[in-house]
């Protein structure tokens, strides 16, 4: 348990470099098992998730050693192909170790992730996919045990897409017997990703990025090196921060192309952005206008996960900043939360109006959800006086170092634990 202390009214400004993606590096490291390998990474975040990550594999029986921002994962010891419902519980996105182990050794063995703050998260995406591929898959009392002498490639329509079904769809592909084509697949950055350290690790995979993904099977490497892409969502989180409170920050090292969208908002807000090769800059003088309607959608649209920064960085806009939230059915409990420090936020089902308000107040609340958390921090930093968030933990799990990141560009922030 962890209280963050923010107070507000300090302009935002300097240069920080961006962490690597959590949602590129728990997929990469579920699949550095799919074949006896070393694999290198590095820019992989200091994270909880990550962490847990490492526990899974340290519970396969691979053996994993960091230093820093490098890891180095030797999964040719692989033992087991079980993940504990303790671990399970604690990381939703493990799911994605399914895919692999199937790949790897014929068989996985872990519960069901079951939902989550923001909502159901169903995975029978992801079961429907290994079943095409010619898995076979007994659920019961929460257990899942999957099995496949062998897998078969084939066609693979998704109803909508899905980011981490695309990703365990790809992974089991990996070691199926001819072609896969994977239709309606998820376009997300961090699927390109996957794409690009599979080949590495010499998969014919081709097609991330676009609906349809092919894979083609592989021939194992014996030793990969990757590098993990810049985390799309923790370059909104700290540009929404700086254009609320006002500042001027620069992001290195950061994708804009990745973020377009919520780059898109934040003009529209009347912030200067200028968009570099792996660096952007946002000047904001704190006094914002509406945005157009933020409708959240999979990508290219504006991501989920942004929706609650974005929201955050409109609370003193004027206007009215309307968004619709099309991802998770329950992504706008941190909206309350807001509501303490003077906000005024209508919600109905998936709709959220924002009405400006001139000023927040420093208020004690309690982060929901991860994005929910950064949402309130975000708020606190254009308040006035202090607001203080309860945090179970969950801001840690996708923001690496956060306070002293925010320090670093002058914010008034501490995290007591
Ligand atoms: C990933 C991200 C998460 C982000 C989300 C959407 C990781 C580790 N997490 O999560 O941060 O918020 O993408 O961009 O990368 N669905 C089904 N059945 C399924 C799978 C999904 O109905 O089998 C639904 C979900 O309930 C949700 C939607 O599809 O409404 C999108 O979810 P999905 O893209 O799968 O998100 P995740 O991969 O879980």
């Amino acid at each position: 348990m962890s209280v963050w202390h923010v107070t507000g009214g300090r302009r935002l400004e300097g240069s920080v470099t961006v962490q690597g993606a959590k949602n590129a590096a728990l997929p990469i490291m579920a699949a550095s098992v799919l074949a006896p390998c070393e694999t290198e990474l590095l820019n992989v975040p200091l994270l909880k998730d990550v962490d847990t990550t490492v526990r899974i594999l340290r519970g396969l029986g691979c053996a994993v050693s960091r230093d820093g921002d490098a890891m180095t994962i030797d999964s040719r010891g692989l033992s087991r192909a079980e993940i504990p419902h303790s671990l399970m519980r604690e990381l939703r996105s493990s799911v994605i170790f399914l895919g692999a182990l199937l790949a790897r050794c014929g068989e996985a063995r872990l519960s069901m992730p079951g939902g989550c703050e923001l909502g159901p998260r169903p995975i029978d995406l992801h079961l429907s996919a290994l079943r095409a591929l010619g898995a076979s898959i007994e659920e019961s009392g929460g257990d899942l045990v999957c099995r496949a002498e062998k897998l078969k490639g084939a066609q693979i329509a998704f109803p909508m897409p899905s980011v981490g079904a695309t990703e365990n769809a790809m992974l089991a592909a990996c070691a199926a017997e001819g072609e896969t084509v994977i239709m309606n697949a998820a376009r997300e950055p961090e699927i390109e990703e996957l794409q690009l350290f599979l080949r590495q690790l010499g998969a014919d995979v081709s097609g991330a990025g676009t609906p349809t993904v092919t894979v083609r099977g592989f021939t194992s490497a014996k030793r990969v090196g990757h590098r993990i892409m810049p985390d799309r969502i923790v370059a909104s989180t700290l540009l929404c921060a700086a254009a609320s409170a006002g500042g001027d920050v620069e992001l290195r090292g950061a994708e804009p192309r990745h973020f377009s969208t919520v780059l898109h908002s934040l003009s529209e807000c009347g912030c200067d952005i200028i968009e570099r090769r792996l660096s952007v800059r946002l000047r904001s003088g704190g006094n914002l206008r509406a945005p157009r309607p933020v409708i959240t959608g999979p990508y290219p649209a504006f991501p989920t996960d942004a929706q609650p920064l974005m929201l955050a960085a409109c609370l003193r806009a004027a206007g009215t900043s309307v968004f619709v939230e099309n991802v998770f059915q329950n992504r706008f409990r941190f909206t309350e939360e807001l509501c303490r420090l003077g906000a005024r936020i209508h919600t109905e089902g998936r709709v959220a109006v924002v009405t400006g308000v001139p000023a927040l107040y420093g208020a004690p609340t309690v982060a929901t959800d991860l994005r929910g958390g950064a949402a309130l921090i975000i708020a606190g930093l254009s308040a006035e006086g202090r607001t203080d968030i309860l945090d179970e933990g969950h801001v840690s799990r996708g923001y690496e170092l956060f306070d002293e990141r925010l320090r670093e560009l002058g914010a008034e922030v501490m995290r007591e634990d």
